[in-house]
């Protein structure tokens, strides 16, 4: 039976190509090193509750698009967080903390982040200061909250959030665990970063003898994308496709492997997925993604609550998937990348790929998800 039917148009608004790809495994292990992706598996992989996230085999959808195998990385199981996030906002406070039980960590957060920080401060028996914007949901904070963080609300953006976050931090001597990296603050991020990899180490424990062919990996500041990316060079012996899919209204990295160099967007409109709205790719994963990135999407808001009801009602699989908004879009790339003859072309999307998806989150905000699936 068609699932994607109808006249339905699935569409991409940007697709580029990097001009300046170099899939250089050596160049992107100096940037996240084999020593700091190692011993964040060994590290995360004991902790208590610990297992694998499911790789779920998208089989209608695969069957329908003529590709052989689409795999999707469901972090909607990971720990009782539901997001990829929780691996790397906890590892860095594990990691800064080094057994002192007397710090107190604060971050500034849109939500998944800082709770996967409260979360990693409870699990030490640390206190944790949580700044959030006026925009951010009191169901988000209350998450936190409930996680004995202290939430703090600030005046306006995320960009307020962090300043007040780091003037409050430096006169109180709390250290920041922010996943964002800037000019002096690298060690933090690639914390962060190092935990998003044990995604990667499972999936290569998962796929068993398959071989990824393609890689479609969603992109807020890219710290999720560029560790995946080192996940690769770490992990795998072949080099797949590599896309990076963004929103349109947020597309930084897009435009930043356009020209070359970092790229600032002013956000007009914030897109539905919330966690990929961001204005700036951050330093440490710009330094591996603007040449090991072979394509860059952007994409409409228009099909997410679509693809999300329809993973819903396992019409892509054999099971149902709760995929949140920030989930979708790599479903969607793929589909409108197939819809588009010459971009399958391109591509070389046919009956021999494997493509790997990351179903980033759950749902998160459980508000927000039941909203978009009624929609
Ligand atoms: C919940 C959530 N937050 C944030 C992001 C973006 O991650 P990063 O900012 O590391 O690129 C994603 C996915 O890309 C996500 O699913």
């Amino acid at each position: 039976m068609k699932i994607l039917s109808n006249g339905h148009l699935w569409k991409h608004t940007k697709f580029i190509e990097n001009k300046n790809f170099f899939f250089d495994k050596s160049k992107i292990l100096n940037s996240l090193s084999k020593i700091d992706i190692d011993e964040a598996y060994s590290t995360i992989s004991n902790w208590e509750g610990y297992s694998s996230t499911p790789l779920i085999e998208l089989n209608k959808l695969s069957k329908e698009l003529n590709l052989n195998k689409i795999f999707y990385k469901d972090e909607s199981k990971r720990f009782d967080l539901k997001s990829f996030k929780a691996l790397g906002g906890a590892y860095a406070v594990e990691k800064i903390s080094k057994g002192n039980k007397n710090i107190i960590v604060a971050t500034a957060t849109a939500g998944n982040h800082g709770r996967s920080v409260a979360w990693g401060a409870r699990r030490l028996g640390l206190k944790c200061k949580i700044f959030i914007s006026e925009f951010v949901s009191d169901a988000r904070g209350k998450a936190m909250v409930d996680l004995g963080a202290d939430v703090i609300k600030v005046k306006g953006n995320y960009e307020k959030s962090l300043i007040e976050c780091i003037k409050q931090s430096t006169n109180n001597n709390w250290q920041i665990v922010q996943d964002v990296a800037w000019k002096d603050y690298v060690i933090v991020p690639k914390f962060t970063m190092a935990g998003y990899t044990v995604m990667m180490k499972e999936i290569v424990n998962q796929i068993k003898n398959s071989k990824i062919t393609h890689i479609i990996l969603q992109a807020g500041v890219g710290g999720m994308a560029g560790a995946m990316v080192a996940g690769i060079a770490r992990y795998l012996d072949n080099v797949p496709i590599t896309l990076v899919v963004e929103p349109d209204s947020a597309a930084c990295v897009l435009e930043s492997i356009k020209t070359g160099k970092i790229e600032k967007i002013d956000i007009k409109r914030e897109s539905l997925m919330g966690g990929m709205s961001c204005g700036e790719v951050s330093l440490v994963p710009w330094e591996i993604l603007k040449y090991s990135i072979k394509y860059c999407i952007s994409l409409p808001d228009d099909n997410i609550s679509k693809t999300m009801k329809l993973l819903g009602k396992a019409s892509f699989s054999n099971e149902k998937i709760i995929a949140g908004e920030n989930s979708a879009p790599g479903v969607i790339s793929l589909i409108a990348s197939c819809e588009d003859k010459k971009i399958k072309e391109k591509l070389n999307l046919n009956k021999n790929s494997n493509v790997l998806l990351i179903g980033c989150e759950g749902d998160t905000d459980q508000e927000m998800y039941q909203k978009l699936i009624n929609q």
